[in-house]
């Protein structure tokens, strides 16, 4: 089903959140620019009871998880991998965004594909050739991102834009949660998002880290699409409305 099409966008808004969000997301190129999505951080999950926090996204009506591995070298703290990964796939069909922040994407690509990520980020300042792990990720049949530390410039993944389904701005220092947002990462949502509209591609833009209600806004109204939650989402007394918050705006 198309989303961007002009003549479809009304009856888009009408359909169930639910099945706009099964659609838009499974589906590559224009549909996924339309819509705001969040995807929940499991760095802020109870890891004792995962399966109960799933259920829990699930029934918020969040269409993402977002699985932050960290290999203690790239970033200065130490998360979980590919086995953790293999049984949330098995627990849940939400969509899997798997964030990378290791020194050598290029080595794990196919394996966190074929574990099941949808989406897989790796960072740019990895030690990683960025061609190379953008074309392994894609065969090993997951959707590349390429993600950006706050000192690192928008322009450095203008080359690549065409070959990537989003684009990750780190919203602060990758390592942690509940950190606090650095505004100054703002304008460059704002000019990869402008960069990709110039390019005439739809891609998504995601941002990670600090995300709450307030940010949030900031960040969509510069263009950003997919906004992680950690720790504002999983302590919200409310999280579907928590959620709903996070991703209201655009067409819908
Ligand atoms: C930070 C991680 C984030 C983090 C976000 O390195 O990449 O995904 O979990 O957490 P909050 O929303 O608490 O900033
Ligand atoms: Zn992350």
């Amino acid at each position: 089903m198309t989303f961007c099409n002009k003549y479809y966008i009304i009856k888009v808004c009408e359909i169930s959140q639910k099945v706009i969000t099964v659609s838009a997301v499974t589906t590559t190129g224009r549909s996924d620019k339309v819509k705001n999505y969040v995807s929940a951080s499991v760095l802020s999950a109870d890891m004792l009871n995962l399966q109960d926090e799933i259920r829990k996204l699930e029934s918020s009506g969040i269409e993402m998880l977002h699985f932050d591995v960290m290999d203690g070298i790239f970033v200065n703290n130490i998360t979980f991998g590919l086995p953790v990964l293999e049984m949330v796939r098995k627990s849940t069909d939400m969509t899997l965004d798997v964030h990378l922040m290791i020194t050598d994407p290029l080595k794990y690509a196919e394996r966190f594909a074929k574990a099941g990520a949808d989406y897989i980020s790796f960072h740019i300042e990895s030690e990683s050739d960025t061609a190379e792990t953008i074309k392994a990720i894609r065969s090993g049949g997951a959707k590349p991102a390429l993600a950006i530390k706050p000192a690192t410039p928008a322009e450095a993944v203008y080359e690549y834009l065409d070959q990537l389904d989003m684009v990750l701005v780190m919203t602060v220092e990758p390592g942690f949660g509940g950190q606090s947002f650095i505004p100054e990462t703002t304008e460059k949502v704002r000019k990869i998002r402008n960069k990709a509209d110039e390019l005439g591609l739809d891609i998504m833009v995601e941002v990670d880290g600090g995300i709450n209600d307030s940010t949030s806004e900031i960040v969509k109204e510069a263009g950003a699409n997919v906004l992680v939650s950690g720790s504002y989402l999983f302590r919200a007394a409310d999280m579907a409305s928590a959620a709903a918050g996070l991703r209201k705006g655009k067409i819908c």
